[in-house]
């Protein structure tokens, strides 16, 4: 084997989305040698699907808002099983943390005298989501990379990860990757590695995730000895494209609906009146006419039910299509044109203007838009500390979507990319302490390097055997069949089989052709991470046996309380690996403090 191309820096992060890019930023301001690897092209990240805001209590529109009723609105719509210190930081940290894109350089939307402008988004009680029309994360993305490239960060784009490496004690000291240009491997020494790889998405059928959502941050955090909680809390975001079928999934912003859109039935009815739980009664109008005054009086009342968390609507949608009152293709309608003016919807809306005009010839300002949920967002992922952004690995920091615990079993809108900068900070911050206080440079062991290599170029060794395409294919099927919106006890169990023999079929993928952007090649190295991830998923969703949030068991139709106390947290105790068993154990969740109970009781009262 000739040569490795090798780069020793002080902290390497892994993924070039919104928390990747801050932590990055944090590392360099600290005047460490830092390096942003990351499989795609610089800029282009699932950071971007976040369309309608970044939520922050800055109190620009509603001067009631603060922290309390930002953290009490992110753990009930998590339906508790939320890290609280997590969802405490996030709540105090985002206002700040939006200044400062401000002040980098992000052309927020302004209110008439000329603060932050915020938008109304499902499950937060006030309009609290800072916005760029429909498209806050490029403008987020845009300003961090903007930043970044002006330190000199080092980009290693279209650089694809496929294992971290350890040192004898079992500390993060690196990572093996390979070009997709040309298929040569790389490695990197890092005393510390940030991974902020983003989600799982492309696993399932429907989804609004690119290609890039494979899992590999989950998975190799895994493979290094870290756990994951709560896999089974997958998010799908209830308006998706549903037609033309080549678009289907693709994101429709949730903005619509916080601007005013409402969903109807192929009867023309607002039926998410007749969907508002129990728990949401209190906050959610019950007529169209209380509805309608809300929007017009634009005053923190009782709202209406499309602003009902995103699991609540995407099951309500799932329900109607079910009964027979769909969409001609499935969905059902979601209409701005008859709330809102032409000139409004193309100034607040406009990529779902353009969106819905050249890809399904729809023109929204005029007619309804044809919309069905789509898998948006994992909620579960690696376990990490709150405050430090640490993995049980020594030298491993994981932040943004990648990460665990921050949005319980079901993430508000806008709350994505307030994660994403609160914790991208928190992860550079720590990875550079630990940098710092480290004085020799880590040595990777050669061993090591050269399985992880060799693993990555099997699949060119085998004469014959799968084509990764069809696994894919079949995996995306299974996904969306089992494991989707609603799932039961003899699906999951059915899925984890067939993950099983799809495990097993993977180990056999063939590919044929050079390794200079060969797809098939870096599909291959992708389905591990996908097949593991997958895994857990679907055991997660076998053992959560209650409906909460981003995990709805039809067979257990409620919320268990007992199941409520629990994370369920995965690792890989013997051995470590794509083959490796993965186990499943539910650990008590973290005590809330007295005063953040307080948060839940004096609202009660
Ligand atoms: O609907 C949206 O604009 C998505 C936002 C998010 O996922 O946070």
């Amino acid at each position: 084997m000739s040569e490795i191309e090798h780069h020793d820096y002080d902290v390497i992060v892994i993924g070039a989305g919104g928390a990747g890019l801050r932590a990055a930023i944090e590392a360099k301001g600290r005047g460490l040698r830092v390096a942003l690897v990351c499989k795609s092209l610089l800029g282009k990240a699932h950071t971007v699907m976040a369309e309608g805001g970044v939520a922050a209590a800055m109190g620009n529109v509603y001067a009631e808002d603060n922290w309390k009723v930002h953290f009490r609105d992110t753990m009930r719509g998590g339906k508790m099983l939320n890290h609280w210190r997590m969802a405490q930081l996030h709540a105090q940290e985002s206002p700040d943390r939006v200044q400062e894109l401000e002040a980098w350089g992000a052309l927020f939307d302004r209110t008439k005298d000329g603060k932050i402008l915020q938008r109304d988004f499902g499950g937060h009680r006030y309009a609290r989501l800072a916005h760029v029309g429909d498209r806050t994360g490029l403008e987020l993305i845009r300003t961090l990379q903007q930043r970044a490239v002006s330190m000199d960060i080092d980009v290693f784009m279209e650089c694809k990860v496929v294992r971290l490496t350890t040192d004898d004690d079992g500390a993060v000291n690196g990572a093996v990757a390979y070009w997709r240009p040309t298929g040569e491997f790389v490695t990197f020494g890092a005393k510390s590695v940030v991974l902020a790889t983003g989600g799982v998405g492309k696993s399932w059928k429907f989804t609004s995730n690119s290609w890039e959502s494979t899992g590999d941050g989950h998975a190799i955090a895994m493979w290094a000895g870290a756990s994951l909680i709560d896999m089974e809390c997958v998010q799908f975001h209830p308006t998706g494209m549903v037609w033309p079928l080549s678009v289907r999934g693709i994101l429709v912003t949730e903005g619509v609906r916080g601007d005013g859109g409402v969903l109807r039935n192929s009867d023309g009815k607002r039926f998410m009146f007749e969907y508002v739980a129990d728990m949401f009664r209190a906050e959610t109008a019950e007529s169209e006419d209380e509805a309608d005054r809300w929007y017009d009086d634009h005053t923190a009342g009782r709202r209406p039910p499309e602003l009902l968390p995103r699991d609540e609507v995407a099951r309500s949608i799932n329900s109607e299509v079910k009964a027979g009152r769909g969409s001609p293709h499935g969905g059902v309608f979601l209409d701005i044109a008859s709330r809102r003016t032409a000139d409004d919807i193309r100034k607040r809306l406009p990529s779902m203007y353009h969106q819905f005009m050249e890809l399904a010839g729809v023109d929204i300002t005029r007619e309804a838009m044809e919309v069905g949920p789509t898998c948006h967002y994992i909620m579960g992922g690696v376990q990490v500390d709150p405050d430090t952004a640490a993995t049980a690995v020594p030298g491993l920091y994981a932040a943004g979507e990648v990460a665990g615990g921050m949005h319980g079993s079901n993430r508000l809108g806008g709350n994505s990319l307030s994660d994403l900068i609160v914790f991208g900070r928190r992860a550079g911050i720590a990875a550079a302490d630990r940098a710092e206080s480290m004085a020799r440079e880590p040595k990777l062991n050669q061993a090591q390097v050269t399985e992880y290599i060799d693993e990555a170029l099997a699949p060119f060794t085998r004469d014959s055997g799968e084509n990764p395409y069809d696994l894919q294919h079949e995996l995306q099927e299974l996904m969306q069949a089992n494991v989707g919106i609603i799932r039961n006890e003899a699906e999951v169990v059915e899925a984890l089989e067939k993950l099983d023999e799809l495990k097993q079929r993977a180990a056999n993928v063939a590919v044929g052709g050079g390794r200079a952007y060969n797809p098939g090649w870096n599909l291959a190295t992708d389905l591990p991470s996908m097949l593991t991830v997958s895994t857990c998923t679907a055991q997660g969703a076998r053992d959560r046996r209650e409906s909460r949030g981003g995990q709805t068991r039809e067979d257990f139709p409620k919320a268990d309380p007992e199941l409520g106390k629990v994370n369920f947290v995965q690792r890989q105790p013997s051995g470590r690996g794509f083959s490796s068993e993965i186990t499943i154990t539910p650990e008590p969740l973290p005590v809330m403090p007295d005063e953040l109970m307080a948060i839940f009781e004096e609202e009660s009262k």
